[in-house]
């Protein structure tokens, strides 16, 4: 008798889809095999007919962050419920250093508000703002506490989060010395700073401007720097929400000579357009990068297809229309961010897999698997196979529903995808063994665990996901 049985789905596998029972005890795939071939269960799911696929992970959330001035309206408890409703079973968030903080005391913050409440695993990329010595110090200290992945941004400098290109040196010396993985927010400050000054100064106030001020050459000069030092240093890197054509085509050129380059991009680039931010609620649609033209979504998309991108993930940083009026009077007073984590896996199977522009095979693999090679965190996620955590989602693929920011689990105000057909949405899903969403949610706070993540050693050879 084991503990749960997940029988009769597709089970979703790297390079082929079964139909097989999973058999789950003590949170762990203990069993995969052919119908009717498993111990009974004290608790069984019939997936006739839906996928059955490693839980999704996002690496890239911004839960409860305050940021530009605001603080979203949420915790870690109905974020992570939001989350696993959308089929995903782990994240891995950020602990962003806050002035007179170091960023291990960071890390040791974000943990005290985040870890009685999650319901599902989570973990944190530190992000170093205040690059002294002393702080730069703790890197060591922060790979062996299981956080080798860092983020650093290239811009915010009124924000104070931005670091200087010489102490980006200092961190890929660092992290490549002790084995830790830098990530950039990767745009070019100078450019945009200059680019926002004229158009203020020309009275250019409106959404639209958010884009205008940050042309792609002002992602495409970083993403190109940023490639150029991982080469200079032998080092693996990693590019946070990437937004260009041209991004895609400096992942694709590096990665086809062997450099371990690792790039996602986000839901809303797949789905939305500059053409949002000239809506009337377009300073809603402010996120950054910006939103792009359709032409850079189509790269995304071949991007994603080809192998060039690694992974989609949210970028969730939810601001209400009200938060995000502060800045109705100027772009650039508006907090960035949108909405995003509940909604990343129904869209992207909608949009990928039902469109023919991915196999469900791939839509895993950027949903789930390759984040876990990444981040460190696989094969114990990411994956089915025996002896992984069973964190698994059942999608079924002839639901039909439109996105609605009402259906959200903490009633968001508005949704970046709103009214978006969507076909294949998340049913049941499974963290750690335990179903925590199948239409309610029957989770606990605090069941979700922080992560202690260890980079695979082959991450710094070539690309590997
Ligand atoms: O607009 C965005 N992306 N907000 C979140 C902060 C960041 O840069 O990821
Ligand atoms: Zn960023
Ligand atoms: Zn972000």
């Amino acid at each position: 008798m084991v503990d749960l049985l997940v029988k009769n789905g597709k089970v979703v596998f790297p390079d082929c889809t079964i139909e097989a029972d999973i058999a789950v005890e003590n949170g762990k795939i203990v069993a995969i095999g052919l119908r009717g071939s498993m111990p009974r269960a004290e608790e069984t799911i019939d997936a006739r007919g839906k996928y059955v696929l490693p839980g999704g992970i996002d690496p890239h959330t911004h839960i409860a962050n305050p940021f530009m001035g605001k603080s979203p309206d949420e915790d870690f408890f109905i974020a992570t419920k939001a989350t696993a409703k959308g089929g995903t079973t782990t994240i891995i968030d950020f602990a962003i250093q806050k002035k007179g903080k170091t960023p291990m005391q960071e890390v040791l913050d974000r943990r005290a508000v985040a870890d009685d409440k999650v319901v599902i695993d989570y973990s944190l990329h530190p992000c170093v703002t205040n690059p002294t010595p002393e702080n730069l110090g703790q890197l060591k200290e922060l790979i062996d506490y299981g956080l080798p992945s860092f983020k650093l941004f290239l811009v915010y400098r009124k924000e104070g989060l931005m670091v200087d290109d010489g102490a980006l040196m200092k961190v890929f010396e660092l992290t490549k010395a002790y084995g830790g993985l830098v990530g950039l927010h990767a745009e070019n400050v100078g450019m945009i700073e200059y680019l926002i000054d004229e158009a203020l100064k020309k009275g250019n106030t409106s959404a639209i401007y958010h884009a205008l001020t940050r042309p792609p050459i002002t992602e495409a000069e970083a993403v190109n720097k940023a490639i150029y030092l991982a080469n200079y240093y032998n080092a693996p890197y990693y590019n946070f929400h990437l937004s260009i054509k041209k991004g895609v085509d400096l992942c694709r050129k590096a990665r086809n000579t062997g450099r371990p380059i690792y790039a996602e991009t986000c839901t809303h680039y797949l789905v939305n357009t500059i053409d949002d931010l000239r809506r009337e609620n377009g300073i809603n649609f402010i996120c950054t990068p910006p939103l792009r033209t359709k032409e850079d979504q189509n790269a995304l998309w071949e991007g994603l297809a080809d192998g060039s991108l690694s992974l989609v993930s949210s970028d969730h940083c939810y601001f209400t229309s009200e938060q995000k009026k502060t800045g109705k009077e100027s772009f650039d007073k508006v907090p960035n961010g949108m909405p995003g984590h509940e909604f990343r896996m129904p869209i992207l199977f909608s949009e990928g897999v039902v469109k023919g522009r991915i196999s469900v095979n791939r839509f895993s693999e950027i949903t789930s698997t390759n984040a876990a090679k990444i981040f460190g965190i696989y094969p114990q996620k990411g994956i089915i196979r025996v002896g992984s955590d069973a964190d698994i989602v059942i999608i079924d693929p002839k639901l039909e529903k439109k996105i609605s920011a009402e259906d959200s689990l903490y009633g968001m105000d508005w949704c970046p995808a709103e009214g978006l057909n969507v076909k294949g949405w998340p049913v049941v899903t499974i963290s750690k063994g335990k179903v925590i969403w199948d239409g309610g949610f029957r989770g606990k706070a605090g069941e979700g665990k922080f992560l202690k993540r260890v980079l695979d050693p082959e991450l710094f050879k070539y690309p590997i996901a």
